[in-house]
């Protein structure tokens, strides 16, 4: 079985990204064995988005933030949890990052899965998904996994203990290609609040398509139940958000990476999420992925 700092040095060239990707792996890890301490209570502070932050979400950004920052590779750190982008001393590192420290932290008092998102670009943001050097997630789920892309697939690796009793992350799954036909589908946002020829297409995820439903409330879980069984996830414009809820370059433009590069497809409602230009970093964005035949069905359903 490989590692994954083996499998880097066969498919990545840049020694730079190898760094980046192999230490972000063991970071998120490191980081998730303090997360006991930090689970109870908000801090009564509010994000740049209005949203309630908890003590993990703060510790945990503190700390990823701290550890790229130490890699020596980064020279500015873009996080959902950072008024301001985070300035590196050494500014010939050379990687920009974006960062959702702690993807589904309402699922963090409940014990359910929960996440972490890392955008690689080589110039500053704001850039097209389509400049991203390299995407990965960490999953904190029943087992630890890890995904990575560089544009040479989507690989998956997941947590072991070796004979020494040392974590290493071995290769689960090279070139993942999203299974056809899709099995599930999850949505978020108030179904009495989708346009109508949305809520059809939804209706249709049932009714044609026989798909079951997969709703966690943590994006990087729900994101993985699609990349494993096939389907479609979407957060769609609401009345409540009508650029839907999740953002453009901490969550949909990584996720959308590692999704076509999983054979799938993402789309915004107008392109795929890759090519969307928007000059604010912090922009929300409508966010549909999946296998290309069901983004090619919401095509038609929301032309
Ligand atoms: O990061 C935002 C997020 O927590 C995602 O992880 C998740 O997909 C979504 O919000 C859940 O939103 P809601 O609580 O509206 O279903
Ligand atoms: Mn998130």
């Amino acid at each position: 079985m490989q590692t994954l700092a083996e499998h880097l040095e066969k498919h990545v060239e840049d020694p730079a990204l190898r760094h980046l990707i192999n230490s972000f792996a063991y970071i998120s890890l490191d980081a998730q064995h303090h997360f006991p301490k930090y689970l109870r209570g908000t801090l009564g502070d509010r994000n740049k988005y209005g949203e309630a932050v908890a003590q993990l979400d703060s510790w945990v950004n503190g700390y990823l933030c701290d550890s790229l920052v130490k890699t020596g590779v980064v020279r500015k750190i873009y996080s959902e949890e950072l008024d301001s982008p985070l300035i590196a001393t050494s500014q010939s590192a050379p990687f920009v990052v974006t960062l959702d420290p702690l993807d589904g932290s309402s699922n963090i008092v409940s014990n359910n899965a929960f996440g972490s998102i890392v955008g690689v670009y080589r110039e500053d943001l704001p850039q097209k998904g389509r400049k991203l050097a390299a995407a990965f997630y960490k999953l904190y789920g029943p087992v630890n996994t890890f995904v990575y892309t560089v544009g040479k697939g989507t690989h998956e690796f997941v947590k072991h203990y070796d004979s020494e009793g040392k974590a290493q992350f071995m290769l689960l799954a090279e070139s993942l290609s999203l299974p056809e036909p899709g099995e599930v589908f999850g949505i978020g946002g108030d179904p009495l609040s989708w346009e109508p020829n949305f809520l059809k297409f939804a209706k249709d995820l049932f009714r044609v398509e026989k798909l079951k439903v997969r709703y966690s409330g943590t994006f990087v879980a729900d994101f993985s139940q699609v990349l494993h069984r096939g389907g479609i996830f979407s957060y769609p414009a609401t009345k409540k958000s009508p650029k839907g809820k999740l953002r453009l370059f901490y969550e949909a433009q990584p996720m959308a990476f590692i999704m076509e590069q999983a054979g799938g497809a993402s789309w915004s409602g107008k392109e795929s999420l890759l090519d969307v230009e928007e000059s604010d970093v912090d922009a929300r964005t409508p966010l549909h992925l999946g296998n290309s035949y069901l983004i090619g069905k919401l095509k038609q359903a929301c032309p």
